[in-house]
């Protein structure tokens, strides 16, 4: 399959009068993993939502997988696996009933479907597990039974809202390594999250996300190229002291947050000289990456 399969078109949901999504082009082509970016309250839950058909939007068209939505959304949902944000496992159900469950949503029973589910159980490392009740699992494992279930209908887009948010990095890095494999199996991964360096690792492109619009989209290494500089050197001073100033860092642009001075630059070895022998400073010289972006295009104050 080729072409896009999201195509968004000035996509608008507003909750009372306020926009949580605000006018949003999307286009996610088929292959590959596209990763929606954004602080909390960004709009991109509620942008999934509107791709699965599960909330109406007040303006604006989307296709999925060729089929205009809502409208038909439910032919769309049956070749769409979902991995919501939270977890929506039955407890009371063993690992093999939640998956046997979620394959009678959609309409699927049999040798054939069986014979996926024990695939599942494989490919997500619960064969041992299969009778065992969701509540006696852990995080990663609920985590991993939530993908199987996604893929229960042999999805040709797997959406997945916020998938390794509070797990460990051992698990997290595991759930990568199956969520490559099924790139690489040609299935088309949409997901969202806010640890860059998971959009850096799994996602050939990024949408940025802010207050329900787009800010940028691209590859990582492209946004991280024309963003910002490709070096950066954190500063901080010993006991909680401000950093003073330095020779060297005239080339730098200076982000200032809390105690760290953050200077971006082309090239860090004047302010690398300048560093040296300085016991009262610790410092990281580092490549700018995805974050560097984020931030800057979304800014450094918190949100709550
Ligand atoms: N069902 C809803 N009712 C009212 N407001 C909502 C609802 N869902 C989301 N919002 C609001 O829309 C904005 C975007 O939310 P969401 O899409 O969940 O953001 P994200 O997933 O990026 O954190 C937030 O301000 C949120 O409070
Ligand atoms: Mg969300």
């Amino acid at each position: 399959m080729t072409g896009a399969v999201v195509e968004a078109r000035g996509l608008v949901k507003r909750f009372g009068g306020q926009a949580a999504v605000d006018g949003v082009d999307l286009s996610v082509p088929a292959g590959g993993c596209l990763g929606l970016l954004g602080p909390n309250g960004a709009g991109k839950t509620t942008t999934l939502r509107l791709i699965l058909g599960m909330a109406r939007p007040d303006a604006g068209s989307l296709r999925v997988l060729g089929e205009p939505v809502p409208e038909r959304a439910e032919r769309a949902r049956a070749r769409m696996g979902v991995v919501p944000q939270g977890d929506t496992l039955d407890p009371d159900f063993t690992v093999e009933e939640n998956l046997r469950v979620y394959a009678r949503y959609f309409g699927l029973h049999g040798p054939a479907v069986e014979r996926r589910i024990r695939a599942l159980l494989d490919f997500a490392e619960l064969a041992g597990r299969a009778q065992a009740r969701v509540q006696s699992l852990s995080g990663g494992m609920r985590r991993r039974l939530a993908v199987a279930r996604a893929l229960v209908n042999d999805p040709e887009l797997v959406v997945l809202d916020e998938p390794t948010t509070g797990l460990d990095p051992q698990v997290r890095h595991h759930l990568w390594a199956r969520l490559r494999a099924l790139v690489a199996e040609g299935r088309t991964l949409l997901l969202t999250t806010h640890y860059m360096e998971e959009a850096e690792r799994l996602c050939d492109r990024v949408v940025i996300m802010d207050r329900g619009r787009v800010l940028e989209q691209g590859p990582p290494a492209e946004l991280v190229a024309r963003h910002v500089e490709p070096e950066v050197v954190e500063i901080r001073a010993a006991r909680g002291e401000s950093v003073p100033a330095l020779p060297g860092t005239g080339a730098c642009r200076i982000e200032t947050v809390g105690d760290v001075r953050y200077c971006y630059t082309h090239d860090a070895r004047p302010l690398l000289a300048a560093l040296e022998g300085r016991g009262d400073l610790t410092f990281l010289h580092r490549p700018a990456n995805l974050e560097d972006v984020f931030l800057r295009l979304t800014g450094r104050e918190l949100r709550e």
